[in-house]
């Protein structure tokens, strides 16, 4: 599979060097994966033998400006390698932008899939459904996924993430990217950390809020999708966030379920003091066409790292 994925991603780049979509040429100085957060199962029949599990690897960059980017989607980083034309990913563009890029999997998916308690996977015919569930155009051409969605994966997600983002081996400036239920997990991680390493959540199309204990919400209405409640003080932490902003395309409207938790989560999080937006692609930006999954509006992005400030350079003198 490793080896498919990687041909695809040559094959893409020979057709594109001749496409609109060249973008600056990036230049790494460091590439890579690393582990974070994961345990070790000791055979109860012999200690000798060991299970290491439930890793997170991500893949770093050069860090020349402050912030880093965690890209991050419940199941497959691919939604930001590329667009679905095959036209650059939220990955390149940003790593073009001279910000550290993550692409981050969690436990049990992608490429930290070796977990510490048995699983079973059932295929299902799904890419029709998937077709719907992601707003795609008239022609079928997705690739099904499997993300997981339990509470308990949820969770597992979700403090993994915040061992991850107290550690500083992602950088003391910690913006999260997400697509679809990594919105969902990015809020919980960020309820879960002590440290002040989150700087900043995007979520596109996030599927599954985060709601504090005080507002007699009924929890886990939704297995894997909640809402999800925690204790109101674990909840501010969200209101401490430099900035957060809840992405939605023009396909949606006012009366979407998840619109109106994003709406009411915002207005939470700011009476907290705390500084979230929804934004409406279509309304707001006048930017018609997302889909569901792979989004491109790195320069409502862009405007939003400015205004808040997290664009700035490690050595200020650079930029
Ligand atoms: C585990 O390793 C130790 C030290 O090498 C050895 O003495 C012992 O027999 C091993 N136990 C098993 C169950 O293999
Ligand atoms: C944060 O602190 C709480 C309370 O001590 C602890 O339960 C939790 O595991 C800590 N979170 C992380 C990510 O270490
Ligand atoms: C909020 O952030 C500030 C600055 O980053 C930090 O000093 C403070 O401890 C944080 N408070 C909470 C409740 O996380």
């Amino acid at each position: 599979m490793l080896s498919q994925l990687f041909f695809s991603f040559l094959l893409l780049q020979a057709i594109q060097a001749k496409t609109k979509d060249d973008i600056a040429p990036i230049v790494l100085s460091r590439t890579g994966g690393f582990e974070i957060g994961g345990k070790v199962l000791v055979n109860p029949a012999n200690p000798n033998q060991t299970l290491s599990c439930d890793h997170d690897i991500s893949s770093p960059s050069p860090p020349p400006r402050r912030t880093s980017l965690l890209m991050w989607h419940s199941s497959s980083t691919q939604v930001f390698q590329n667009r679905w034309d095959g036209g650059p990913g939220y990955k390149d563009l940003f790593l073009s932008r001279n910000y550290p890029v993550y692409l981050w999997d969690g436990p049990r998916v992608g490429r930290a899939n070796w977990a510490r308690v048995p699983l079973s996977y059932t295929p299902a015919y799904r890419d029709q459904g998937n077709f719907v569930a992601w707003n795609f155009g008239p022609r079928l051409r997705a690739r099904g996924y499997d993300e997981f969605d339990t509470d308990e994966n949820v969770w597992l997600h979700g403090d993994v993430m915040a061992v991850a983002a107290d550690s500083g081996k992602l950088g003391t400036d910690l913006e999260y990217l997400t697509n679809s239920a990594g919105g969902l997990r990015a809020q919980l991680a960020t309820t879960r950390a002590n440290g002040t390493n989150i700087k900043g959540i995007v979520t596109y199309e996030s599927i599954g809020y985060v709601f504090p204990d005080n507002i007699g919400l009924k929890p886990n209405t939704v297995p894997g999708f909640g809402p999800f409640v925690v204790p109101v003080e674990e909840f501010k932490k969200l209101a401490n966030v430099t900035a957060i902003q809840f992405v939605r395309g023009d396909h949606r409207d006012e009366t979407f379920e998840y619109v109106k938790q994003s709406r009411q989560v915002a207005a939470l999080i700011n009476q907290y003091g705390g500084n979230a937006e929804v934004v409406m692609l279509g309304k707001d930006k006048g930017l018609k066409g997302s889909t569901h999954i792979a989004f491109a509006v790195a320069g409502v992005l862009d405007e939003f790292l400015e205004r808040n400030g997290l664009d700035g350079y490690t050595d200020e003198d650079e930029e």
